[in-house]
């Protein structure tokens, strides 16, 4: 099984990349890290409990992150995510669900030390976490295996989910994500362009009528589906981010991929956050990132139910 940590800033689609992970039976999760991102830290380390909770597991440890960027101001999604970050589901769940004693960025920083080589980290919220432990142990980027990003946009500017050349995640923390793209650590990049055209509509969430998941998916989107208007053609769609960035580390072909130079802007007023493709070579930097081009969209999605239908 694949060793991974899972960084996230538990968010709906949080939610849903947790409960695939979890029901995959396909990773050896060492870890959930939190992070500051669509709603304050707290919130994030309570709904990541309540999602574990809900699937029955009883032994993945929940560890506290950075709870604000390195340098900018935190900005939450609340408009997107609801004010707890679950869209108001779970809302009276009380968990016991097991924290883990360490810092984030030391927990991930020990289980590489200890896995040299095996670990994958999976990051669907903004990167402060890993940047943090980069800072403090320059080795780190030899012991990862690989890290798998949600985030940026490559392919469609302007189409931006933050700014128009930005998506939130890497505007969330852009000093955070630059240290991680200047790391040297094999990233995989699943971007907003790609993300968007996975997407759960109401009638594939009836899917999961009978299962445990089917009230809580169902309240949970119901304010983010209705967002969706513009981006799908009707109201009742919302995108498959983060679970997307699961699925391609259990079956790296649900995507095309190709090695570029990107990097993160961070000075910049009109795109803070914008990651920069180099398809054209025109700085002549060695290849840092392999982003997607493509995504088998229905496939990947059909995956994802069937994996919470068989839970
Ligand atoms: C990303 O930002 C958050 O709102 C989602 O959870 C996802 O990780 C999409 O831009
Ligand atoms: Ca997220």
């Amino acid at each position: 099984m694949q060793k991974v940590i899972l960084d996230v800033d538990t968010g709906i689609d949080d939610a849903m990349a947790i409960l695939l992970a979890a029901e995959s039976g396909q990773l050896d999760i060492l870890g959930i890290t939190t992070v500051n991102g669509n709603v304050p830290l707290e919130y994030v380390v309570t709904n990541t409990k309540k999602v574990l909770q809900l699937q029955g597991n009883k032994h993945i440890k929940v560890y506290r992150g950075a709870n604000q960027p390195l340098i900018k101001p935190a900005r939450h999604e609340f408009a997107v995510h609801g004010n707890d970050g679950l869209g108001g589901a779970l809302a009276d769940m009380e968990t016991n669900q097991p924290e883990g004693e360490a810092f984030a960025p030391d927990f991930i920083i020990e289980q590489a030390k200890r896995y040299p080589g095996e670990i994958t980290l999976i990051l669907v919220g903004p990167q402060t976490n890993l940047a943090l432990a980069l800072r403090k142990e320059p080795q780190l980027a030899q012991w990862i295996k690989q890290v798998v990003i949600m985030g940026g946009l490559v392919s469609e500017s302007g189409k931006g989910n933050t700014l128009p050349t930005s998506e939130f995640n890497i505007f969330a923390d852009a000093e955070a994500a630059r240290i991680v793209f200047h790391s040297g650590l094999p990233i995989k990049l699943i971007s907003l362009d790609v993300t968007m055209k996975t997407y759960l509509t109401k009638d594939l969430i009836e899917k999961l009528h009978g299962t445990k998941y089917y009230d809580f998916i169902m309240q949970s989107t119901s304010v983010y589906r209705k967002d969706s208007l513009q981006n799908y053609g009707n109201d009742d769609a919302c995108a498959l981010h983060d679970p997307l960035t699961v699925g391609v580390v259990l079956d790296p072909t649900f995507v095309k991929t190709a090695k570029y130079f990107v990097d993160v802007e961070t000075k910049s007023e009109l795109s803070y956050g914008q990651t920069i493709c180099d398809f054209r070579n025109n700085w002549k930097k060695e290849p840092n990132v392999e982003i997607c081009l493509d995504v088998d969209a229905e496939r990947f999605v059909a995956f994802f139910i069937d994996t919470l239908q068989k839970a």
